[in-house]
């Protein structure tokens, strides 16, 4: 597709997720980093299953999936209502999943319409992408020690990231000197996934267990925490990948800035505040495959830790239930 370009090792957007004539082809992200492995789904069903089990990952990756999915259904001969069913059960935090299918219903139900509609919003998660990114920079100075949580680059959002991107983008410029990375437990999207994007564009990083990270920003050892969201709510309360919480309570403690990265497909202003947000609770085997366990997959940081939220409309700080209708407009 023309004007794609990624930063994660070079990753073509279509590499990380395509539309094909009769499936949607994306690389395997369980597989990572060990393998480039291709999952091929050949109907709307495959799709649902291959973004349950975090095959696709990462709310603008699962926004653009599901469109491809939707549109598959239209060339199979699906019925598209029970495709926008099955795939919008897939995952209920990311708000981008809702937002895409809205988007495809809207397109009417021929196929050749709806599949370029679907290419259309993964080219626009990829414009989104580099102007966050741009945006992002009036954060970085020469030095920028940021850590970083969960996997925010291409492989979670079809395009060049969103914290991630931004973070790239600022090391490409200079500005960065290295990056931490939480490994993001249970299922380690920042060990495996991050750890994969970064050492493929060159950037010098350091992996940190979760736990360390509050810590190391109490020391100052990471100078700003950039994070993405998988729903930010219309008065700035973020939803994200569980462990984001704690990490702005210290970064509060700490004066160190807290920055949220996001496209306005992930602003919902349509859910009032954080608390309304549904977290997905996750099966309890990825957290323990012996004993009992609980596996919230999200947290929610209120607005009143975010030092600032980045789209692609620009740099929004509090009040934000203003800043965010103006961005999401
Ligand atoms: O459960 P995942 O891996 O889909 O969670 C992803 C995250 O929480 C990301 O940090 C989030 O989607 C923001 S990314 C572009």
């Amino acid at each position: 597709v023309p004007g794609f370009v990624s930063q994660a090792r070079g990753l073509a957007p279509e590499r990380i997720i395509r539309l094909e004539e009769d499936r949607v082809v994306c690389l395997d992200q369980r597989r990572l980093p060990d393998a480039e492995v291709d999952l091929e789904c050949r109907s709307a069903a495959d799709v649902a299953a291959a973004i349950r089990a975090l095959a696709v990952r990462g709310a603008p990756l699962i926004g653009v999936a599901a469109a491809y999915g939707y549109a598959l259904a239209a060339a199979r001969g699906e019925d598209l209502a029970e495709a926008a069913r099955e795939l919008g059960a897939t995952r209920p935090t990311a708000v981008n999943l809702a937002w895409a299918l809205r988007e495809m219903r809207d397109s009417g139900s021929d196929p050749a319409p709806l599949a370029e509609r679907a290419r259309a919003i993964h080219r626009d998660e990829v414009a989104r992408c580099r102007a966050m990114a741009e945006h992002a920079l009036t954060f970085f100075d020469p030095g920028s020690r940021p850590l970083t949580h969960c996997n925010t680059g291409g492989l979670a959002t079809g395009g060049a990231g969103t914290a991630l991107g931004a973070i790239v983008l600022a090391w490409e410029r200079g500005l960065v000197d290295t990056v931490l990375v939480d490994e993001t437990r249970p299922v380690l999207q920042g060990a495996r996934l991050t750890a994969w994007e970064l050492h493929g564009a060159g950037v010098p990083f350091a992996l940190i267990a979760d736990a360390a990270a509050p810590s190391l920003i109490a020391r100052r050892e990471a100078t700003h925490v950039f994070v993405g969201a998988d729903r930010i709510a219309a008065n700035g309360d973020t939803a994200n990948k569980v462990g984001t919480y704690p990490l702005a309570l210290a970064a509060a403690g700490t004066g160190v800035p807290f920055v949220v990265v996001a496209p306005s497909t992930s602003v919902d202003l349509a859910t009032s505040e954080g608390a309304d947000i549904p977290i997905e609770e996750r099966p309890a085997d990825e957290v323990s495959e012996r004993y009992e366990a609980r596996n919230p997959a999200f947290d929610v940081t209120p607005a009143h830790l975010i030092t600032a939220i980045v789209t692609e409309a620009g740099v929004s700080r509090a009040p934000f239930p203003q800043s965010l209708r103006e961005a999401a407009a």
